[in-house]
């Protein structure tokens, strides 16, 4: 064999076997339309981990840019690269837990696509969690840098800082960065909480830290500066929604769990159904119709329209179309007057016993809703 072909040969062996080599750190990351940034994220990985063995975990939701097209001609070259393809699904932090569970990798670290996370600070947060730590959070505050001024926009910075301090009442000050979405875990320290975290959302952060705090095992947490670095290529998903939803996780946590996240959308919902059944009866009554076929159109308008916000917001995970959006707004409008069947059995009882008109109306309104939540929750939007 001549030299060159021995080198060639060697070379190519020596690829070969780290392949096979199990990796110690999952590098999970959740992807939507971030074709461009992939390729890159992959060398600079590969830069910062030099000397530790490790794999990549795309979690990709059907992108339409063909993102995981890109990572599966990744996953050709280089041997340490999957894609795990989700149909008819989004959101990160599912796309997250998904991830995790697929990697047997003893450590494993979440983080964005499109290089705002600082990877070169990876193998000091694995040394970390190797000497025992469960939980090391990259932060973009710890040590007073606000680092995360060059990364954001000003009203998103504004809108970060509120939501850290919000945060920051429910994980009780344990972090300096609770909304951060780079963190690195020892797996099995993840797999012990795993099965009590809400799956809608954009904090999968926060929600692990307050989740194992109340299972009475709370994770060791260490906290590792980084600078936030503008995004690279493509757009942010974080949106109107993505705030809303992040406000029912969050109300959600302070209510210990009572409360699942999506209620408080339901109920904001609701509440703009009623204004909506209010200035349609004034509308009808207002053009002459009788007020009981006022007050039948005013119900339907009310319905149709928290039918449509409820999909298109608090079910945005799960939205109805095609066939099962009319078939949907049916049982929507079936399971509603069930519900208001029991708002008005619960406050007859209560106004017959108690006489308060009120707080009648009140306990109804508050019993039909809860109905109505759980019972589309299980017909309509069932996951
Ligand atoms: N699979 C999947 N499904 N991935 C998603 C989805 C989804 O529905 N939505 C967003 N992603 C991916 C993006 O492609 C990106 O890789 C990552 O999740 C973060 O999304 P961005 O849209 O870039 O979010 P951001 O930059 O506004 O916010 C990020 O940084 C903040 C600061 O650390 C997130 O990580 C936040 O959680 C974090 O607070
Ligand atoms: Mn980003």
């Amino acid at each position: 064999m001549s030299d060159f072909a021995s080198t060639a040969h060697s070379l190519e062996a020596a690829q070969f076997a780290q392949q096979f080599v199990p990796p110690e750190l999952a590098i999970v990351v959740p992807t939507f339309n971030e074709y461009d940034n992939v390729g890159l994220l992959y060398e600079s990985l590969s830069a910062a981990l030099e000397g530790i063995s490790w794999e990549l975990i795309v979690v990709d939701d059907n992108s339409p840019d063909h993102t995981a097209e890109r990572v599966k001609a990744l996953s050709r070259q280089h041997g340490n690269v999957r894609c795990i393809r989700r149909l008819g699904r989004r959101g990160l932090s599912s796309a997250c837990i998904e991830g995790i569970m697929a990697t047997a990798a003893p450590f494993v670290a979440v983080m964005d696509a499109d290089h705002q996370h600082d990877e070169r600070i990876l193998p000091g947060m694995l040394a970390r969690a190797e000497a025992g730590i469960d939980l090391v959070v990259g932060s973009r505050f710890v040590g007073g840098d606000e680092s995360a001024a060059k990364g954001l926009s000003s009203t998103r910075l504004w809108g970060s800082n509120f939501a850290t301090r919000l945060s920051g009442m429910v994980v009780g000050g344990r972090l300096t960065d609770p909304m951060s979405g780079f963190f690195l875990m020892r797996r099995e320290a993840f797999e012990r909480v795993a099965q009590s975290l809400a799956e809608d959302g954009f904090k999968i952060l926060l929600d692990l830290v307050v989740t194992s705090g109340r299972s009475g095992e709370p994770l060791s947490i260490a906290e590792v500066p980084y600078t936030f670095r503008a995004r690279n290529a493509g757009e942010s998903k974080m949106s109107a929604l993505v705030t809303l939803q992040f406000l029912g996780l969050w109300f959600s946590k302070l209510t210990g769990g009572v409360v699942p996240p999506t209620f408080l959308l339901f109920a904001m919902v609701g509440i703009s159904g009623v204004a909506v059944h209010l200035v349609t009866l004034w509308l009808f009554t207002n053009i002459d119709t009788p007020f009981v076929a006022a007050q039948i159109i005013a119900t339907l308008a009310a319905m149709t329209w928290n039918f449509a916000l409820n999909n298109v917001l608090t079910y945005a995970d799960r939205r109805l179309r095609g066939a099962r959006l009319w078939t949907g707004l049916l049982g929507f409008y079936l399971v509603c007057s069930l519900g208001g069947i029991a708002n008005i059995s619960v406050a007859s009882v209560i106004y017959e016993y108690r006489g308060a008109t009120f707080l009648a109306g009140l306990a109804g309104a508050v019993m039909s809703s809860v109905f109505n939540y759980a019972v589309t929750r299980i017909v309509t939007w069932r996951s």
